[in-house]
C-alpha cells in the first residue's frame, strides 16, 4: 500500500455528506489511498465548513451540483442516505465524475436500473466493506481449493430483524433499517456464494428468524437474525461449507480453515493426531502493535473498497467488484425478503 502523502498520482475527490460515517470512517481512510481530497458539499453549512478547515479544503459547498460546477474533480464519494443516492449518483455521472457511493446505494430495484442506464463510461463501485475484508478475500482463496469444492452451504449470523409488511413497506421504504444492516451479510454471502435465486423468509418473535437464499449454482446460504442479540459484543459470524472442508469466519478478524482430521471414531484417543496437514489453520490479526491490519478500516474492508475504486479510476477500468450489477443482487435480495412470508420469492432477473 501506498500512504496518500507518498502517492504520485492521486485521484481528485470531492465528497458529498460529511455526516456522522463520513467523518469518522472515510474520511480517515483517506491517509491510506491516492486520493486528494479538493472540496467538501453538505447540506449543514456548519458541519462543511469546519469539517474543511480541519482537512484544509478550500470550498465547502451546500450542493453537490454547486460543487461539479465549480471544481476539478476526477470522483465524488456520496455519503448521504439510500433514499438521496440514486439521485446524487445520476447527478455526479451526468457531470462526468466517478462515483464510489456508500451502502445501500438505493431503497428500490428500479433505482439501481436508472442509475446503470445513467451510468455510461463512468466507474461506479459502491461501499460494501465486507466484500473487501481480508478474511473474504482469504475464504475466497481457499474456497478455490480443489479439497474446498463443490460449496454446499454458509450459515451467517447477524443481529438484525426483517419486518413483515410486503409491498407496502417497499413502496413506502419504511423497512431501510433492514436494508442499512442486511446489505453487510447479504452482500459477503452473494460475494461467496454468487447471485440469488429465491429468497425465503421465516419469522418468529420480534420478527427474528431466517433469511434462506438458494443461489444460481445450488448452495444455500442461511442467514440467521439475531434480533436484540447481546448490543456491541462479537455476534457476527460465517461458516462456508465445501468438499469436506469448512471455512469460519468470526467477528471479521479471525478465519479458520477447518481441513478434518483422520480420527478413529471407536478407538482414537487424542485430538492432536501428529502431522500438521490435519486439523485447522488459523488467521487472526494481532491487537498489540500499532501496525495497520488489525485497524478496523482494514479488518472490515473499508481500505479495500476505497482502494479498489481508486485503482479503477487511475488505471480507467471498469469495476467488475462490488459495482452497480452487484448493488442490483443485494437490493434484490432485499425486496425479495419483505416478500417472503415463509415461502420461497423467486429473483428473475439475476
Ligand atoms: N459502511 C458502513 O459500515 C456504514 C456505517 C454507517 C453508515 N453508513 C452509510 O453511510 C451513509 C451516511 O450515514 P451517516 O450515519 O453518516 O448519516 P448522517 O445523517 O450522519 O450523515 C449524512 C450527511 O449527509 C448530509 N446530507 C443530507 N442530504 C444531503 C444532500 N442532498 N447533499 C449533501 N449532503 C447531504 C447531512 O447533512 C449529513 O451531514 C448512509 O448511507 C449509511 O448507510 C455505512
Amino acid at each position: 500500500m501506498e500512504y496518500q502523502r507518498e502517492a504520485e498520482r492521486r485521484v481528485r475527490v470531492g465528497i458529498v455528506g460529511v455526516g456522522s460515517h463520513s467523518y469518522r470512517n472515510v474520511l480517515p481512510t483517506l491517509t491510506y489511498l491516492p486520493m486528494e481530497l479538493v472540496a467538501i458539499a453538505d447540506v449543514d453549512p456548519d458541519l462543511g465548513s469546519a469539517t474543511a478547515r480541519q482537512y484544509g479544503v478550500q470550498n465547502a459547498y451546500t450542493s453537490a451540483t454547486e460543487m461539479y460546477a465549480n471544481e476539478q474533480l476526477d470522483a465524488v464519494l456520496l455519503c448521504v442516505s439510500p433514499q438521496l443516492h440514486p439521485k446524487l449518483a445520476i447527478e455526479a455521472f451526468e457531470a462526468g465524475l466517478h462515483v464510489w457511493m456508500e451502502k445501500p446505494v438505493a431503497t428500490r430495484v428500479s433505482e439501481v436500473d436508472d442509475m446503470i442506464a445513467a451510468r455510461g463510461d463512468r466507474i461506479a463501485v459502491v461501499g460494501f466493506k465486507k466484500v473487501f475484508m481480508p478474511a473474504t478475500e482469504k475464504a475466497k482463496e481457499l474456497l478455490a481449493l480443489d479439497a474446498m469444492a463443490p460449496l454446499r452451504s454458509i450459515v451467517g449470523v447477524y443481529p438484525m430483524n426483517i419486518p413483515a409488511g410486503g409491498q407496502r413497506a417497499i413502496d413506502s421504504g419504511e423497512a431501510s433499517k433492514w436494508l442499512a444492516d442486511g446489505c453487510h451479510p447479504v452482500s459477503l454471502l452473494l460475494e461467496i456464494g454468487g447471485p440469488a435465486e429465491s429468497v425465503t423468509v421465516h419469522r418468529g418473535i420480534d420478527d427474528s428468524g431466517a433469511l434462506i437464499i438458494r443461489h444460481v449454482n445450488g448452495a444455500i446460504s442461511n442467514l440467521h437474525l439475531a434480533e436484540k442479540a447481546p448490543p456491541f459484543q462479537p455476534v457476527e459470524r460465517y461458516v462456508v461449507f465445501g468438499g469436506n472442508q469448512s471455512i469460519e469466519i468470526e467477528n471479521s478478524r479471525k478465519i479458520t480453515y477447518q481441513r478434518g482430521t483422520k480420527l478413529s471414531y471407536a478407538r482414537g484417543t487424542s485430538f492432536t493426531l501428529p502431522g500438521t496437514d490435519s486439523g485447522a489453520v488459523v488467521w487472526e490479526a494481532q491487537d498489540g502493535m500499532n501496525t495497520l491490519e488489525n485497524k478496523a478500516v482494514f479488518t472490515q474492508g473499508m481500505y479495500g473498497e476505497l482502494q479498489y475504486f481508486a485503482d479503477c479510476v487511475l488505471s480507467n477500468t471498469q469495476a467488475t467488484r462490488a459495482n452497480l450489477e452487484f448493488a442490483r443482487q443485494v437490493v434484490s435480495v432485499y425486496e425479495a425478503g419483505l416478500l417472503s412470508n415463509d415461502d420461497a420469492v423467486q429473483i428473475t432477473d439475476h
